[in-house]
């Protein structure tokens, strides 16, 4: 059977990673306005706030990720859109609730101010409601890319255990509980594997979900899980050192909620020796040539600035 051309696989493993991020980021982009067309927000609907946070920008990291699994697992980018879309309406969500006076209490995201200073906390509430519900909307969807009934139940499970009680919502429950407090690193790991990375291995296990590949689900889910750790570690470093105007949002926060964070608990020096090892640890169990892309996108993550 004639293979459809992808729309953006890398032409070369070498192929440059900025130029295969900004087709991502295109692709991705396009899907997110595509979808909240067909939504037709109407002035102070739901869907405006959710607009407004979809399409303030953000790295795209995580969509990014279901992708560049898939080209782990040689599935062709367009059929995972609907996985892209819903990683990333469930991690705005968090951000969107992330931000709210009742928890992190911040001003500015993705570089505009946050959506409950522009729509109000009840409104801020409701549009992360209805992005966390629409990703599962969107993940049921997955049946018409053609996965069958059995794996979309399987990845909508996955992602839905990664992002709830279990996953990012306890991760939310432990980062508050543990203001102010004394905590050791295993358990500051704990908090971050389940606030952050529960989201990120859902990310690169739901296209290995889809496809029915149980060995690709176990070697992915850990690499996910290191790569969020790491990812989080990185935005404890820059809340410290950071530049506000590239982060889009402001720097010194966490130490002013007296959150546990790797600089706080271990300092800058041991955090970023920490991070260098556990970045070394998320990649070894991924295969060396197929595992290229994903490789290069953790070492993105570990040196971004925003
Ligand atoms: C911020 O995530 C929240 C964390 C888990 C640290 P990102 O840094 O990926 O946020 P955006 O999507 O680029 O805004
Ligand atoms: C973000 O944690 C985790 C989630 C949103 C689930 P932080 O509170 O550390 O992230 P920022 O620094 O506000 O983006
Ligand atoms: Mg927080
Ligand atoms: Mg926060």
């Amino acid at each position: 059977m004639a293979r459809r051309r992808p729309l953006f696989r890398r032409e070369t493993p070498s192929m440059d990673l900025s130029r295969w991020m900004a087709r991502a980021r295109e692709s991705i982009e396009t899907w997110i306005v595509q979808d909240l067309e067909a939504m037709a927000a109407k002035p102070g609907s739901v869907e405006e706030a959710m607009r407004y946070s979809l399409l303030a920008g953000g790295k795209r990291l995580r969509p990014q990720l279901v992708l560049a699994s898939g080209e782990y697992l040689g599935v062709e980018p367009q059929r995972l859109r609907l996985a892209a879309l819903a990683v990333e309406y469930v991690h705005t969500y968090s951000l969107i609730h992330d931000d709210l006076p009742a928890m992190d209490n911040d001003d500015l995201r993705r570089g505009q101010p946050t959506s409950h200073k522009v729509f109000g906390e009840a409104m801020a509430i409701l549009a992360g409601d209805a992005l966390l519900t629409e990703a599962f909307v969107k993940m049921t969807g997955l049946l018409e890319a053609g996965f069958g009934p059995r794996a979309v139940v399987a990845a909508t499970r996955a992602l839905a255990i990664g992002v709830g009680r279990e996953g990012l919502v306890r991760g939310q429950v432990q980062d508050l509980a543990a203001e102010h407090v004394d905590i050791g690193v295993q358990a500051l790991a704990e908090i971050h594997r389940h606030k952050t990375a529960a989201l990120f291995e859902a990310c690169v296990t739901v296209p290995a979900y889809l496809v029915e590949d149980p060995e690709a689900v176990e070697v992915l889910s850990g690499f996910g899980q290191g790569f969020g750790l790491a990812f989080q570690m990185v935005d404890d470093i820059l809340n410290v050192v950071g530049d506000p105007a590239k982060m889009g949002k402001a720097a010194g926060t966490d130490a002013g909620l007296g959150k546990a964070t790797y600089p706080r608990l271990i300092g800058l020096g041991a955090a970023r020796s920490l991070l260098a090892e556990q970045v070394q640890a998320a990649g070894r169990a991924l295969d060396p040539e197929r595992g290229e892309l994903l490789h290069q996108l953790l070492q993105y993550s570990i040196e971004r600035t925003w």
